[in-house]
Formats: structure tokens, C-alpha cells, sequence
């Protein structure tokens, strides 16, 4: 309700928010959500929630009026198409040279992604969140936040003999005899469903190529999982379609957070102000570091610290392909879900899953996102002079990236006598470059806040989300986000409500 006073807003409903929302609900605070992006709940004229992504349509992207999908090209041909503008699931945000791509909705990043839910090797943990305890992380938070998101790991029997993981078998052969370690890559999606569906039993999701648009059956996204839990409680509201917009301190105490209502087209249909008295801000790395960098340099909150907005890394996201020969069929089915992992991290700094592409025709191709430890580090900053937050992020920092993937695929290569595709990405276009799946960083624990997400000049005001992360995992984020929350929440609970 406009005007209204309430003890806790929290900004966002990805991992970070998600994990707040529950817990203080379970200790018996009053909880507000602000989502911008949709609630995701009501079936579209075909039926279905979600759009598959064969077949992108008005619901799949962020207010665009044409498709950027990650994979732009095949054979030569572009894929992308005009879709009407609509507040869409995906939204592929195009800042300094760099397109991030991130969940909009009710679920933030889980309703899009891969499920991909892998906790980091302890021996790299330190570099990832070098002021936290690794003792109190893998012993209580990363197996809280496993057994919360519902992680498990795909039945090795069945992996051995369905058709649609022919292209991670294929992976896997390739990386072993190159002597790369291979890894079952554990994922939130439900396994069992998978083997009904590749029965035929139930209807198809993963085996449909639902992933990026959402996934109708399967997969357990935060909607399934914390938020449930959250809403049963009763303690929890959520604004679909709420956008925040300002932060500044109250005269009253606490702080007056303003929002716009949102309709489907992204027009604003209603302003509204709330008093809280504490706010979270969990609106994902880009979504956060926008709304603190510019709430500081227009001073509404001008106690924040230098760090706002430092810290920005892209996980060393980049994907490239390989053309296999006639006796390595990836199969025309293939499972949306990723379930295998190349580990060269510790020799050549690079991470890659073996993804899917889903096209439905035998394509003989495989195909990779590497997670590497790219160095470079970007700032966002406030431009006056276009009224927007910026990001220095720089397009050829992705060498080192692509110079760790190599590690990889040039060896395989090698030993297979096979080469890159050329195709995916534009014409005579190897690598992936030009995005991020993974954006992290830009308030960073223990910079720009406290060592539990406390931000810095003002009381009562907090980041639980990827912002807090310094750029890089070394694997897949999301477990990662969801374990620091755990371990933030709780201390926040107990020294502070
Ligand atoms: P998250 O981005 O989840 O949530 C933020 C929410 O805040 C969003 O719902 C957003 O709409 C909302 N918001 C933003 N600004 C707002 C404002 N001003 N007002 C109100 N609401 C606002 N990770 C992984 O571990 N395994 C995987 O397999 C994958 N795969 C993958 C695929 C794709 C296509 C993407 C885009 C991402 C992944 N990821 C992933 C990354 C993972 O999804 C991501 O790291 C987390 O969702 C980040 O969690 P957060 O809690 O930080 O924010």
C-alpha cells in the first residue's frame, strides 16, 4: 500500500532476497518484496507459462523489440527475430561492450538459467570470498543452501544409456582423451522427471529445450523452493512488477523507498512511496550496484563508501563450439540441463560445461560455456551527463578468458583433429566473447559493506546478493550467493532484529 510503513522491504527475488525473505520470516518479521519483473505464474494463449527456446515469442525477453539470443547464428543463418515489447523473462542488458544477461521475475535468475548448482573446490574458496570463514562455509552454509534448492546429482546408470546426454557422453570422451578430469556437473533439476519425460510419460520441458525462456516442468526454481517456503509462512508479500526506483533516509527513521508500477509493456502506471525500516538489496549485481551508485552520487545516500560499484567481474564467462566428425553424433535430442564438466582450473585456469544445443537435428557439434579466472575487474559509475549508471568494462579483456578456454579445446582439438565452429556467433566468429551469464560483483563484502553485507554509512541498509561477490566463483554462482546469504542472514537475524 502506497504510504505505507513496513519493518523490512527487500529489493529483488533471486537467490540473495529469496534466502532473506525466508529467514526473517521464520524469525517472524514482516517481509515486502519488490519484484520489476513479472510473477510468472499464468499460462499464456498456448498453454504454457514459459515460451521454449526453439521458439522464442513476446515473452522471453526484457522489453526488446528483437530477440538477442546468446547463440546468434547457425550455419551461417542469424536467428534473431522481432518479438513485441513486453516485460520478458530475459533480459540481455548491454553495458560497456558487455551483454548480461539476467532473469526478470518472480525467481530473479533461477527462472532462466541452467539449474547448474555447483559448490566451488575448497582448495579455490579463498580466492572467491577471501574474508569469510571456509571452515563455517562447507560445514554448515554450502550443505544448507544444497539441501534448500533441492541439488542433486544425475543417476550415473541412466546417464550411460539416455539419448538425450549422447552430446555429454561425446564431452566426455573428448575431454578424457585429452586427459582432462571430468565432473558430473549436479544441477536443481527434478532427474526423475527427466527419465519420465524421456519415457514419455509426462510432458516435456528439459527435453523440449526449455531453458533461458523458463522451464514449464522440472526444473525447481526459487518459486518451488525458498520463496514457497517463504510465502507459507505468511509473513511474506510480493510485488510483481514493482520496480524501485529510490533509497534515502526517512525523517521518521528508516527510509522512504520509492517504486514505479510497471505494466506489461514496461510503461510506468502508478508511482508509489514506502517507509521501511530496513531495506535488502538484492536486485543482482547490475540491478544493485545501479541503484547504490546512483543514489550515492545524487545524494540520497551519501554515506556510502568509495568501494559502491568497484569489484565487477563477469565469472570469465565465454562459449565456443566444436565441429566433431561423422562417428561423434551430439544427437538431434538433446536435454536442455547440463549435467558434465571439464575441470582444468587448477592447470589452465578454465572451467568448462558441456552444453547443450538444443536445435532438434543432429548438428555434430559440441558445444561449451567456460567459467575462467579472468583478471580484469570493471567500475560503474554515475554519467550525469546521460543520466545513467555506466560500466568500463573493456570488450578485449575477454582475451585472458579465451586464452584459459583454450587450455582446453585447443588440446582436444588437437588430439581429435577437429576444429572450432565458425558459426555460432556471427560469421568466421569463434568465441563467445561478447557476454555474461554470471555478472558478480560491485558492492563487495567487507568493502563496501561489512563482512555480512552491512553497507557502510548507513544502519539498516544491506546487499544479500551476487554484488557481494568479487567477480569470479570459479565455477557456477548461484550456490555460492545462496550459502553467503545463509551465513549473512543469520548473523544480521541474531545481532540485529
Ligand atoms: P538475481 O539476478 O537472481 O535476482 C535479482 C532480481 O532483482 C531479478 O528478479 C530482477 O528482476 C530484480 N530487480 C533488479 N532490479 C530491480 C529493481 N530496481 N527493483 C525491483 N526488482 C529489481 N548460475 C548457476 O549457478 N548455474 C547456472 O546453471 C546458471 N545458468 C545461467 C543461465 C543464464 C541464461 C543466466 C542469465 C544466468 C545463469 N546463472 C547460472 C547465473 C545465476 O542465475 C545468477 O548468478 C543468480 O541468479 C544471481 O542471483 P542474485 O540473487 O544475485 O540476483
Amino acid at each position: 500500500e502506497p504510504g505505507a510503513r513496513i519493518p523490512v522491504l527487500v529489493i529483488g527475488t533471486g537467490y540473495g532476497g529469496s534466502v532473506a525473505a525466508l529467514r526473517l520470516a521464520q524469525a517472524g518479521v514482516e517481509v515486502h518484496m519488490a519484484e520489476m519483473g513479472m510473477a510468472w505464474d499464468t499460462p499464456g494463449p498456448d498453454g504454457k507459462i514459459f515460451a521454449n527456446t526453439t521458439s522464442p515469442d513476446y515473452r522471453s525477453f526484457w522489453l526488446r523489440t528483437r530477440t538477442k539470443q546468446p547463440i546468434s547464428n547457425f550455419l551461417g543463418y542469424p536467428l534473431d527475430k522481432d518479438v513485441p515489447r513486453y516485460t520478458g523473462i530475459l533480459d540481455a542488458e548491454e553495458m560497456g561492450g558487455i551483454t548480461v544477461y539476467q532473469g526478470r521475475g518472480v525467481g530473479g535468475g533461477s527462472l532462466v538459467n541452467g539449474g547448474m548448482a555447483v559448490t566451488p573446490q575448497r582448495e579455490n574458496f579463498g580466492a572467491v570470498l577471501p574474508s569469510v570463514d571456509a571452515d563455517e562455509m562447507y560445514d554448515v552454509y554450502y550443505p544448507r543452501a544444497n539441501t534448500e534448492l533441492g541439488v542433486s546429482t544425475i543417476d550415473p546408470a541412466w546417464f550411460e544409456t539416455a539419448a538425450c546426454y549422447q552430446y555429454a557422453r561425446v564431452g566426455r570422451k573428448h575431454a578424457q582423451r585429452s586427459g582432462f578430469p571430468f565432473v558430473f556437473v549436479p544441477d536443481v533439476y527434478d532427474w526423475d522427471y527427466m527419465k519420465q519425460e524421456a519415457a514419455g510419460t509426462v510432458p516435456k520441458s528439459a527435453l523440449a529445450g526449455e531453458i533461458l525462456y523458463g522451464n514449464n516442468h522440472g526444473k525447481k526454481t526459487l518459486q518451488q523452493t525458498y520463496l514457497a517456503r517463504a510465502r507459507a509462512t505468511g509473513k511474506v508479500t510480493v510485488s510483481p512488477l514493482h520496480r524501485v526506483v529510490s533509497v534515502a533516509p526517512a525523517a521518521s527513521g528508516g527510509y522512504t523507498v520509492g517504486m514505479e508500477q510497471l505494466d506489461t509493456g514496461g510503461a510506468v502506471t502508478a508511482t508509489k512511496t514506502v517507509t521501511a525500516g530496513r531495506v535488502f538489496f538484492a536486485a543482482g549485481s547490475v540491478g544493485t550496484c545501479k541503484l547504490l551508485v546512483r543514489l550515492k552520487a545524487n545524494g540520497a545516500l551519501p554515506g556510502l563508501n568509495g568501494e559502491i560499484g568497484k569489484g565487477w567481474g563477469d565469472n570469465g564467462n565465454v562459449m565456443c563450439g566444436r565441429a566433431n566428425h561423422m562417428w561423434d553424433p551430439t544427437g538431434a535430442l538433446q536435454s536442455a540441463i547440463p549435467t558434465a564438466g571439464i575441470d582444468n582450473w587448477a592447470a589452465g585456469g578454465a572451467f568448462a560445461e558441456v552444453a547443450p544445443l538444443p536445435t532438434g537435428i543432429e548438428t555434430y557439434a559440441s558445444f561449451y560455456l567456460s567459467i575462467t579466472r579472468n583478471p580484469h575487474r570493471a567500475e560503474f559509475s554515475w554519467n550525469p551527463a546521460s543520466g545513467k549508471v555506466e560500466l568500463n568494462w573493456q570488450t578485449s579483456w575477454k582475451q585472458p578468458s579465451i586464452t584459459m578456454a583454450k587450455s582446453i579445446f585447443d588440446r582436444i582439438n588437437a588430439k581429435e583433429g577437429t576444429i572450432y565452429r565458425t558459426d555460432l556467433f556471427g560469421a568466421y566468429k569463434i568465441w563467445g566473447d561478447h557476454l555474461t551469464y554470471h555478472p558478480l560483483g560491485g558492492a563487495v563484502l567487507n568493502k563496501a559493506t561489512d563482512n555480512y553485507g552491512r553497507l557502510h554509512g548507513h544502519s539498516g541498509l544491506y546487499v544479500i546478493d551476487g554484488a557481494l561477490i568479487p567477480g569470479n566463483t570459479s565455477v557456477n554462482p548461484f550456490v555460492t550467493i545462496t550459502a553467503l546469504a545463509e551465513r549473512n542472514i543469520e548473523k544480521i537475524i541474531a545481532a540485529d532484529f
